[in-house]
């Protein structure tokens, strides 16, 4: 039995992170017209570092931030386009018709930090990209829906699992969800995989992300020689989304909403 101590948010730190959470999902709404055909991820990179400074007055928490092990990471937000499952680094690359690419910003504010993720298609996408991305923001959704007191976190990962793989994609095993608050990587970690009643047991006031990381192909990754872009091992398509979410007494609140936040799937019973 591995014991991790999670520190439950007072309501205090609860206000700061519906405030935070908000400004991260208002990021990515102010991004989304530039998403365009022919803009580069650097360009995007910049426009977010702007608004996040002038507009939101919030401070980038990737922007040089350096895990034991890694080399500071070198701006504002990770753009993974296609093939890249995370941490792609904003540069010259030119977006262009047909490709996906995922926008995971991290904002701070008053100490707090907000972490989110969508997909966006760049013009028309092939059938098969558009339907990777839509099961993966299904399967982030039927994960954060068990989230309630009392659940586990088990719950959350073989929720998501069983959905992906039901599709005929894998789950990255990598990576993982993970505790938020002042700190924005701390615990628990949240697996995207896993089996039903194990793991840590939900208490109201945990707050963490989910953000499956979902491959079109085999699970395999390789990380690029940059130190931080993660690749699918067999070159297949890979799509993410992420949201912040706090276990409330009833079962869960999204943290990262605003009014261009897409709204939950419709999901069949
Ligand atoms: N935002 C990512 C997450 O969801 C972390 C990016 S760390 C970076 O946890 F250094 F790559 F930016
Ligand atoms: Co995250
Ligand atoms: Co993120």
């Amino acid at each position: 039995m591995t014991s991790v101590s999670v520190n439950l948010k007072s309501p205090e730190d609860i206000e700061g992170m519906r405030v935070a959470g908000r400004l991260a999902s208002e990021l990515l709404d102010y991004l989304t017209p530039f998403v365009k055909p022919g803009v580069t991820t650097g360009e995007i990179n910049d426009l977010a570092h702007a608004y996040m400074l002038d507009v939101q007055r919030t401070v980038p928490a990737t922007l040089h931030y350096a895990p034991p092990g890694h080399s500071p990471y070198p701006a504002s937000l990770c753009t993974s386009v296609n093939h890249v499952v995370c941490h792609g680094i904003p540069g010259d690359k030119k977006l262009k018709e047909g490709d996906i690419v995922n926008i995971d910003v991290t904002v701070i504010k008053d100490g707090y930090h907000g972490d989110t993720s969508r997909m966006f298609q760049i013009g028309r996408p092939s059938i098969q990209a558009k339907r990777l991305s839509e099961v993966t923001y299904e399967a982030m959704w039927r994960g954060i829906m068990t989230v309630r007191p009392g659940a586990h976190l088990g719950d959350i990962g073989a929720t998501i699992q069983r959905f992906a793989e039901s599709h005929g994609y894998s789950i990255v095993r990598e990576f993982c969800g993970h505790g938020i608050g002042r700190q924005f990587h701390e615990e628990p970690q949240v697996l995207h995989y896993g089996r039903p009643g194990t793991g840590l047991k939900l208490q109201p006031g945990m707050i963490f992300t989910v953000e499956p990381m979902v491959n079109a192909g085999r699970p395999g990754i390789r990380c690029l020689a940059d130190g931080w872009t993660i690749v699918t091992a067999d070159h297949s398509l890979s799509a993410q989304w992420e949201h912040t979410v706090l276990v409330t007494d009833e079962g869960f609140e999204v943290l990262t909403v605003s009014a261009g936040a897409p709204p939950p799937p419709a999901i069949a019973a």
